[in-house]
């Protein structure tokens, strides 16, 4: 596309947890890694005072509403995310709108059903788009608060994680509302993902967890602490690339998620089978009972773990990590 200064194209990237889901929610730390699989938001300012939308990897077509009910009456769910970056960005007052409106079309190269982070993505897209094309500088930092912002506005809940990698890329230490974002120096992470099939509920499967905490408040405490620590070990493995440590701690993050009730059997079929199949460690990535599963292998049984997922009902993604962060396309 020819770059003209009312038209921009952004990209950002889906994400994988790799450890510390739930207990991040709770004040811990995460680690998460950016994937190759993109968002991309085409956006273009208007004359015209109106919000157009265009997402069909989340069925909205022509969806479109005057700039003044931005925000308000019945909002579809897929349009959700995209209009409140919007409105957020507009809210901050940081500038005077030279235009009256605003055209998105977003694009993924990820199915929305794999728990890849597509909501946040598109988030961080819009505002990023918008800074762009106004001028205004936003710095990483503030990109991130208020997609964050935004996604909390929609959905109520979540650690940011996932807004944290598609800002940033490559593959972070985390701390719930972006309290640490700490980019990790490592060079590759070979990973294998394995889709379940299942579409996760997020919230849903949150609020599971926060009823078994009313009822055993300390024993859940104890689990957050637990992952914590894992977590940490695991930052020091990955640093020193030390595969073989950081799949036993895989496996014991995985532990404490079934202990949270969130494993899920189709997810436990794959876990195991790579397990038995000679991978150093699998475990869950996300909030559980579906979307995908993550293994690490030695070389050589790569293959052997790759086919034993799909033996147990899995789709094997090819998925590239610790890829680049939100950038301008054209
Ligand atoms: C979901 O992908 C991971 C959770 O920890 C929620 C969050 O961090 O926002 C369960």
């Amino acid at each position: 596309m020819k770059q003209s200064n009312n038209v921009i194209t952004v990209s950002a990237p889906g994400k994988l947890m790799l450890f510390g889901e739930h207990a991040v929610l709770f004040g811990r730390p995460c680690i998460v890694t950016a994937v190759g699989q993109r968002m991309k938001a085409t956006v273009q300012l208007l004359a015209e005072p109106v919000f157009q939308l265009n997402a069909p990897d989340v069925q909205i077509t022509n969806y479109q509403k005057s700039m003044s009910e931005l925000g308000k009456s019945d909002i579809p769910k897929g349009a959700k995310f995209v209009e409140f970056a919007l409105y957020n960005f507009l809210e901050r007052k940081l500038v005077s709108f030279a235009y009256n409106g605003v055209r998105i079309t977003t694009k993924s190269q990820f199915s929305s059903q794999f728990g890849f982070g597509s909501s946040s993505a598109s988030t961080v897209c819009v505002i990023k788009a918008l800074s762009e094309l106004t001028k205004i500088k936003l710095s990483q930092r503030q990109i991130f608060d208020l997609s964050y912002k935004t996604v909390l506005d929609v959905q109520g809940k979540g650690s940011g994680f996932d807004v944290a990698a598609a800002v940033y890329g490559g593959t972070i230490y985390f701390v719930t509302g972006g309290k640490v974002i700490k980019p990790l120096d490592i060079k590759n992470l070979p990973l294998i993902v394995g889709y379940s099939g299942i579409k996760a509920d997020t919230v849903n499967i949150v609020n599971q967890v926060a009823e078994k905490a009313k009822k055993y408040s300390k024993q859940i405490e104890n689990i957050y602490t637990s992952i914590q620590t894992i977590v940490e070990n695991a930052r020091k493995s990955l640093l020193k690339k030390d595969w073989s440590t950081l799949g036993e701690l895989m496996n014991l993050n995985e532990g404490l998620l079934a202990t949270l009730g969130v494993e899920g059997n189709k997810l436990a079929d794959m876990i195991y089978a790579a397990r038995d199949t000679g991978a150093y460690g699998a475990k869950l990535s996300g909030a559980g009972m579906g979307d995908c599963m993550i293994a690490l292998a030695p070389p050589s049984k790569v293959r052997a773990v790759k086919e034993a997922i799909t033996k147990a009902g899995g789709q094997v993604i090819d998925v590239k990590t610790n890829v680049e962060g939100v950038r301008v396309e054209s």
